[in-house]
């Protein structure tokens, strides 16, 4: 496929993807949305690929889904299409997703930036749910990922009035993992996805899965899934590698087998 509202690049172990409408604020239609799903499955399938880093530009990470491709839409149109579909195949991805977001980050852009793994975010960040200003509802995920990151109040306050959060308050509100200078934001996300493709490849999936299920399950449950991966890291060369490296006083080489 080739790709006319993405771009992509590899570096080292890296795979990063910039959205690239922006005359349009990078509002995510449906022909990004696919490209943007292709090009990470690309990297899924791409063993040299450890850590996909994807990014906007600095006025926008993405403005939300497109609304002039949605407002003559009926709902059997939407619901034939299931256009947000193509959002729940991002959180499928099983390789790690660093987020690195200036300026506006809205309603679907906001719901990409939690599905990614973490989120660095620059000062001028800004991040919300306005869909009630335009008479629909956040429908990516928005009520059910916001609020498990921010805690109710703070989800209603957005969901509610549309108010976006600035970068400090996503970062009190445990939204975002670092805030950063506007011109350090995409080289700090850079370096943690270049530090994340350092690991064990194996480890990463088994750690992510890990932490997404405490979304998913109970304490034990999700406990209980927790030490059956934990001792499954234990039948790969990595664990034997991350351990014995450890032991000689060395880098570990980890081959992700
Ligand atoms: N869809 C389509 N186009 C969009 C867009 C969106 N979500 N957001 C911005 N744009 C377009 C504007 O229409 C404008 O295009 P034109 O120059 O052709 O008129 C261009 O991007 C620049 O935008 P503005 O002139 O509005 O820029 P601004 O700096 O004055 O305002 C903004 C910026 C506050 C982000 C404003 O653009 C805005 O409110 N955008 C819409 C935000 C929104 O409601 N997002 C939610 C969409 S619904 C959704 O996402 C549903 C879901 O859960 C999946």
């Amino acid at each position: 496929m080739s790709y006319e509202q993405i771009l992509v690049f590899t570096e080292g172990a890296v795979g990063r993807v910039q959205l690239n409408r922006p005359q349009a604020l990078n509002a995510l239609n449906s022909k990004l949305m696919a490209e943007l799903v292709d090009a990470l499955q690309q990297f899924e399938a791409n063993p040299a690929i450890r850590c996909i880093l994807l990014h906007g530009d600095e006025k926008a990470f993405a403005a939300g889904a497109d609304i002039k491709e949605m407002a003559d839409q009926g709902a059997i149109d939407m619901y034939a299409k299931d256009f947000i579909s193509l959002w729940d195949a991002v959180y499928r991805i099983k390789k790690p997703i660093v987020a690195a977001v200036s300026g506006f980050a809205l309603g679907g852009g906001c719901e990409l930036a939690m599905i990614c793994d973490t989120i660095i975010a620059s000062e001028t960040a800004k991040f919300g749910q306005p869909e009630i200003n335009i008479g629909v509802i956040p429908g990516a995920g928005g009520t059910q990922r916001l609020t498990r990151a921010v805690g109710k109040a703070t989800a209603m306050d957005m969901v509610l009035t549309g108010r976006m959060l600035t970068a400090a308050e996503a970062k009190d509100a445990g939204l975002v993992a670092r805030v950063v200078p506007p011109e350090a934001y995409l080289s700090e996300a850079q370096k943690m996805a270049a530090a994340i493709a350092a690991k064990s490849p194996v480890a990463l999936q088994l750690a992510k899965e890990s932490v997404l299920q405490a979304f998913e399950t109970s304490l034990a449950g999700g406990i209980h899934l927790e030490r059956r991966l934990f001792y499954m890291a234990f039948a790969s060369e990595d664990q034997k590698e991350g351990m014995k490296a450890f032991m000689e006083k060395r880098k570990p080489e980890f081959t992700g087998r």
